[in-house]
């Protein structure tokens, strides 16, 4: 661990919004009188009517999160609308495509006509308020429009992650009964095309419920459309106005939907809704990015990732800021393609995930250092625990040492950034998240949920909501009750470990529960481990993370075949592609060790302490195995380990 410690630059420090004796006031009284602090911090959006409740919140008994509960606003007129009079001119997103010579500015104005568009197409086809549509996109304009025209007409999005495979996308679909899907025909990422249309017409084979499908032309390549269920975009768009007006909703009307894996079942909706979720999206992208009128903003996520809805489309959008969205891959065509985007387009504000840092850094310093990357002010990292060797990296090479980096730790479900420096404010730890946003109270917890005090390690909670906390799961409040607040009782349960310093920082060391983060994509073991299991060759299969030089964590698969089935190498590629296909790209097994036998306890309870420790290739600490049901196994798989790479 690097003790080193990072004083906030003189530079840095003078503009910004708040030094560190601002924040630890502001952080004072946003915990102490919540209810004036976010009445006053709810002001920065435009309210159709104004509320007069601002906190009304419960995490036992029976859980119940409301903020803003008697305000009505529109999302899209506060991420566009408003902005129109001042800021009309202004470019609202640049496009840069996958192709370097692609690229392109959207105004204001121009976003307006087209989010009203898509709205009226939506409406043509039957969107009303509260309606689920599923947003099945890549990282293109429409995709923004798509989202904020479902705002403006008060329907819920759901948007899947354009890398999910058919059976995944299905799922998701069904689970929140949308009647409607919107697409492309295909993707367009590291030059390489990617079917989308195609998927969506798989996924739509399995399932009922569909009505309507629009399809965004991106590639103009080859795809089937269904007579009187598939429209295509462009012509639909043609017929209707460029004028709509945004639809009046009430702060606690939910806004989207958006699937996370946890550690058992399927995947969750996690539900966020209005006034609350806006508040806190666009206050931490102002407070935590120092964003200032006229940067250059660009946060490098998707938008089928929540980082992509907070901090791509609706916190920059909401500030009127300048939000980059960038279609491509970091390594295409080349390595370098981070930084010649960055000095393409003047950008001052550069977010990013660790795992790209860890990959990018494996290509070598000369990428980076035949750029300029003046324009630089701030940088940031999310997604998963960065190293300090990629901190530093981060740091030296791309920052050239002027730039604070803000590692900030949260989750979809917490709406928004929840644990971070502020840049004017927060000397750096190298691998630290440092110290909670205003309003957020973390508390670190052993197993039976006892507060620990000082510097310590333990589990980490939230002891109180926030505005951007989601509000239940959809169509399943009491799994969200059970998933969040009953591990400890009347506390927010995160599902991470944590360790507070002597200064009171948090340093994140991970999830503690059977979820593990692969290139910063959450992943539950189970979903893994039920793909492999619907494999006919396959009886049973463990799954855990272990490290990894660039994902952070990789997917481990212990799998017991079915008897008399031959545990070949061919086998292993055949379940790696039978994953990859049943999930997606993401999910695709890294080490896959044939095991006759799991370690079991006598009541036949897989002990994945174990799996992970052999993964891990740390043998000397298995811990207590007495209790198996026949320790041999363990053996076993400790020799078979060692002949794996
Ligand atoms: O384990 C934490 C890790 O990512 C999890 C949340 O994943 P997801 O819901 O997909 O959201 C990712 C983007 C917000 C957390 O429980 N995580 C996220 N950011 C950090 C992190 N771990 C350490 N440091 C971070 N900065």
């Amino acid at each position: 661990m690097s003790g080193e410690v990072f004083p906030v630059p003189a530079s840095v420090a003078e503009a910004a919004y708040v030094d560190d004796a601002a924040y630890r006031a502001m952080y004072q009284r946003s915990v102490e009188d919540p209810d004036g602090f976010w009445g006053e911090h709810g002001k920065r959006l435009d309210w159709i009517k104004p509320y007069t409740k601002v906190k009304d919140t419960r995490y036992a008994p029976d859980v119940s999160i409301k903020w803003f509960e008697d305000g009505t606003l529109n999302v899209s007129a506060n991420c566009i609308d408003r902005h129109l009079a001042t800021r009309g001119d202004k470019t609202a997103i640049i496009f840069e495509g996958d192709d370097p010579n692609d690229s392109r500015h959207i105004t204001y104005r121009e976003l307006h006509a087209e989010v009203c568009r898509f709205a009226n197409v939506l409406k043509a086809h039957g969107v009303k308020k509260g309606d689920r549509v599923t947003i099945y996109l890549p990282m293109i304009p429409e995709a923004a429009y798509a989202m904020l025209a479902c705002t403006r007409v008060g329907a819920i999005h759901s948007i899947v992650f354009a890398g999910f495979s058919p059976d995944s996308l299905a799922g998701r679909i069904e689970d929140c009964a949308s009647k409607i899907v919107l697409t492309a025909d295909e993707g367009l990422r590291g030059g390489r095309k990617v079917a989308l249309k195609a998927n969506v017409d798989a996924a739509l084979a399995k399932i009922g419920g569909v009505e309507t499908v629009v399809v965004v032309k991106r590639t103009g390549g080859a795809i089937a459309m269904t007579e009187g269920r598939d429209v295509w975009y462009h012509e639909e768009a043609a017929k209707v106005p460029a004028d709509c007006p945004p639809e009046e909703m009430n702060a606690e009307d939910p806004l989207f939907i958006l699937y996370t894996s946890g550690s058992t079942g399927k995947p969750k909706g996690v539900l966020h809704t209005t006034g609350g979720y806006l508040v806190y999206a666009s206050m931490t992208h102002q407070y935590v990015f120092d964003y200032h009128d006229g940067d250059v903003y660009w946060c490098t996520a998707d938008v089928g990732w929540v980082t992509g809805h907070s901090y791509i489309v609706y916190g920059p959008l909401a500030n009127g800021a300048t939000t980059l969205m960038f279609e491509g891959v970091p390594t295409w065509p080349d390595a370098g393609r981070f930084w010649q985007v960055v000095d393409k387009h003047k950008v001052n504000i550069f977010y990013t995930a660790p795992t790209a840092i860890r990959s990018l850094m494996g290509a070598g310093n000369d990428h980076v250092t035949k750029t300029s990357r003046a324009s630089l002010r701030i940088l940031g990292s999310v997604g998963e625990p960065i190293n300090p060797e990629a901190w530093l990296w981060y740091h030296n090479v791309v920052g050239q040492q002027r730039c604070p980096i803000v590692d900030t730790w949260w989750q979809t479900e917490t709406g928004g950034i929840l644990i971070t420096p502020l840049p004017g404010a927060t000397a750096l730890k190298p691998g630290s998240a440092t110290r909670p946003f205003f309003g957020v109270q973390p508390a670190v917890v052993d197993a039976e949920g006892k507060f620990l005090e000082g510097a310590t390690e333990g589990n980490l909670v939230i002891t109180d909501s926030w505005p951007g906390q989601m509000r239940t799961i959809y169509g399943d409040h009491e799994r969200f009750e059970q998933t969040y607040f009953s591990t400890y009782k009347g506390l927010y349960f995160t599902g991470d470990g944590c360790r507070r310093d002597e200064d009171g920082y948090y340093w994140i060391t991970g999830r503690v529960d059977d979820v593990i983060n692969v290139s910063g994509h959450r992943m539950g073991t189970a979903e893994v481990e039920s793909a492999l299991v619907a494999h006919p060759k396959v009886s049973e299969a463990a799954v855990v993370g272990y490290p990894h030089d660039i994902k952070g964590q990789g997917i481990y698969c212990y799998v017991t075949l079915m008897a008399g089935e031959e545990p070949t190498e061919a086998l292993k590629k055949e379940l790696k592609d039978w994953v990859r296909r049943e999930i997606g790209p993401i999910a695709t097994p890294d080490l896959i060790q044939f095991a006759p036998g799991l370690p079991k306890t006598r009541s036949g309870k897989i002990m994945r302490r174990i799996l992970r420790k052999i993964a891990e290739n740390e043998f000397g600490s298995l811990g207590d195995t007495s209790t198996l049901a026949d320790p041999a196994v363990v053996t076993d798989l400790i020799d078979n380990r060692q002949n794996l790479k």
